[in-house]
């Protein structure tokens, strides 16, 4: 079945457009020019990047859209397995697109806490949120911490999104622990690039060996069949404001934002579940039948077709879309 569309995009969206409008263009134009140029480089951040307000701005107005929609996105096929969380732990949050995310796909949450170690990241954040539409992400805390050294407050969902990239390798296994010893769900985000989905293979095996039960986006916890050369990833699609346009220079009045990710629950949190294929490709839907490319619950990784023959089968195929469980 597809997702229902989220609908606080146009809210954050919005509340961006109003924190930005104060730092004039041309600043906006270089501090976004910088931090394309540095995100470009997947080496350890060293200085922290965002380390300016106009840099924090460039950051909300051109890259938050993008991934509070990757995030959306796995957070809803996380809330498909039927977890209900009450707090949510965002390490490493930044302007918080993962609090606008999770206060959105779980109305169960009843505390939000970003933590990070840019403070004009966190100042920004706790302006988004503001005029956010629900009082949980109004009342959401921003706090400063650095990775290593995270306060000792346990969460039901620990989100960990676009962080890794900046860190390097035993900082990443870091952060991974840290994650895993205080979530009870623990949800990582990359970008959806080859190195990315490395770090995503690496916290899996980090997941896998706690015992934890994999909640997605894989359906088996064995070896990823994917051949070398690929690597798994997903897509979401951010609808542009004017603004966003002007900033990335492009016509389009959307983009899709590629991202890799890996979530996984301590046992005992969900119950054991069926789980059908997970659709690897955007499905070629053809005349009288749809060609899949999926991940198997047997652990194996291939061509799927379903064809007008299967009734209901098909007809829910035609809706399917990349990134959803095959029907
Ligand atoms: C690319 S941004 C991602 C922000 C947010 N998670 C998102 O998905 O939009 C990376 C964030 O990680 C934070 N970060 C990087 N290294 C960190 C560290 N050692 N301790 C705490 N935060 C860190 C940065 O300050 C920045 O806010």
């Amino acid at each position: 079945m597809p997702l229902p569309p989220p609908t606080y995009a146009a809210a954050l969206r919005e509340a961006i457009a109003d924190v930005t409008r104060g730092v004039g263009p041309a600043a906006l134009a270089s501090a976004t020019e910088a931090l394309i140029g540095r995100y470009r480089s997947v080496a350890p951040a060293g200085p922290p990047i965002l380390d300016s307000a106009d840099k924090v701005a460039a950051y909300a107005a051109y890259r938050m859209p993008a991934t509070h929609a990757a995030l959306t996105r796995v957070l809803q096929t996380v809330a498909a397995t039927g977890v209900e969380p009450v707090s949510h732990l965002d390490l490493g949050g930044g302007t918080g697109a993962a609090a606008w995310a999770s206060a959105e796909v779980f109305p169960s949450l009843r505390q939000i806490t970003v933590l990070d170690q840019a403070v004009e990241a966190l100042r920004l954040g706790e302006r988004l949120v503001g005029s956010a539409p629900v009082e949980v992400l109004r009342e959401a805390s921003f706090t400063r911490a650095a990775a290593g050294a995270w306060p000792h407050e346990a969460a039901d969902l620990v989100t960990v999104s676009y962080v890794l990239s900046e860190l390097d390798v035993p900082q990443q296994e870091r952060l991974v622990a840290d994650a895993l010893a205080l979530g009870t769900v623990v949800v990582i985000v990359e970008p959806g690039t080859p190195d990315g989905y490395e770090r995503i293979l690496h916290a899996r095996t980090a997941i896998r060996d706690l015992g934890w039960q994999l909640l997605g986006p894989c359906p088996h916890a064995g070896a990823c069949p994917l051949a070398p050369g690929d690597w798994c990833h997903f897509s979401a699609r951010v609808n542009r404001s004017a603004e966003h346009r002007r900033i990335k220079g492009g016509e389009l009045s959307y983009e899709d934002e590629k991202f890799s990710w890996v979530a996984g629950a301590r046992p005992g949190t969900v119950g054991t579940r069926r789980t059908s294929g997970r659709i690897l490709r955007h499905p070629l839907k053809r005349k009288g039948f749809v060609e899949f490319q999926v991940c198997r619950p047997d652990g194996t990784a291939g061509r799927e077709v379903i064809s007008k023959k299967q009734g209901q089968r098909y007809r829910d195929a035609r809706d399917a879309e990349w990134g959803d469980v095959l029907p």
